[in-house]
């Protein structure tokens, strides 16, 4: 299986941190934030990884991680031309770099510290499908996308950002895909925002009943404002110091 980190997008939410500085390269504690998703990947067990950004910072990713060596990966970069294409459309640039293997997609704002070996090992076994990761949260804030799930963890339904969200189930920026991935993105159109969106990507999957979802435990948007950035930087401190991170 090969991973996908996407580091695009505008951040507009964390502006003016983000006017001249992708927001991956911003600090959570003691490193850019971007290390978090590659150490997750390092633990998935995954040995090639792609990440996605923009023209203007995929040198600046390039600079800073180089070939993957010191974290003992194989890294490759993709340039998104559209910042505000939407994750979906990032995804797609994954395609010749996969080559038919399945993918784990990890949102480089994320910060978690599940450990994804298992299930991207179990996931690996499976024929086809996607899972998702999922945490309770408030989902009032209409921040996420949200999800409705069965006792046994299949998705009953998605929706992004929702007005009276269906459960408390958030979605995180943890996704896996099977090869069909490629191919639904091509049926996708951009939504009210302009972007191709994954919780549409997501609902294929859904539709054709091969989605399931994870819940994980501890997690951080950091993306999502100040706060969270902030409350990021709090935890992973607090965490780092107690040897849990
Ligand atoms: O973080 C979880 C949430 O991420 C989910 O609950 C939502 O369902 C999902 O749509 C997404 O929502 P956001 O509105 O928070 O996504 P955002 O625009 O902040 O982008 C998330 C990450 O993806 C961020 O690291 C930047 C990257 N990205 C985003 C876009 C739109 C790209 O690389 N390219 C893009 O075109």
């Amino acid at each position: 299986m090969k991973g996908v980190i996407l580091a695009g997008g505008l951040a507009t939410r964390l502006r003016p941190l983000t006017l001249v500085t992708n927001k991956h390269l911003l600090p959570i504690y003691n490193k850019p934030m971007i290390y978090y998703s590659l150490e997750a990947m390092v633990k998935s067990g995954i040995k090639e990884v792609l990440i996605t950004s923009s023209p203007e910072a995929v040198g600046q990713f390039a600079g800073l991680l180089k070939g993957g060596e010191d974290f003992g990966l194989t890294l490759y970069y993709a340039i998104q031309k559209n910042p505000k294409g939407g994750i979906a459309d990032a995804i797609s640039l994954a395609r010749d770099f996969a080559n038919n293997e399945k993918i784990l997609v990890l949102l480089g704002d994320n910060i978690f510290s599940y450990d994804l070996r298992p299930s991207v090992d179990r996931f690996e076994s499976r024929e086809e499908g996607a899972v998702i990761f999922g945490v309770h949260k408030d989902t009032e804030s209409r921040q996420y996308g949200v999800i409705e799930i069965d006792e046994s963890g299949k998705v009953i339904s998605i929706e992004e950002k929702p007005e009276y969200p269906k459960s408390d189930i958030a979605q995180t920026g943890i996704y896996m895909y099977d090869h069909h991935v490629f191919a639904y993105i091509q049926q996708l159109t951009p939504s009210q925002r302009g972007e191709l969106e994954v919780t549409d990507l997501n609902n294929i999957y859904k539709n054709k009943g091969n989605l399931y979802c994870e819940i994980i435990d501890w997690w951080v948007d950091a993306g999502t404002s100040y706060d969270e950035l902030l409350r990021a930087n709090n935890e992973v401190a607090q965490m780092v110091k107690e040897g849990k991170l």
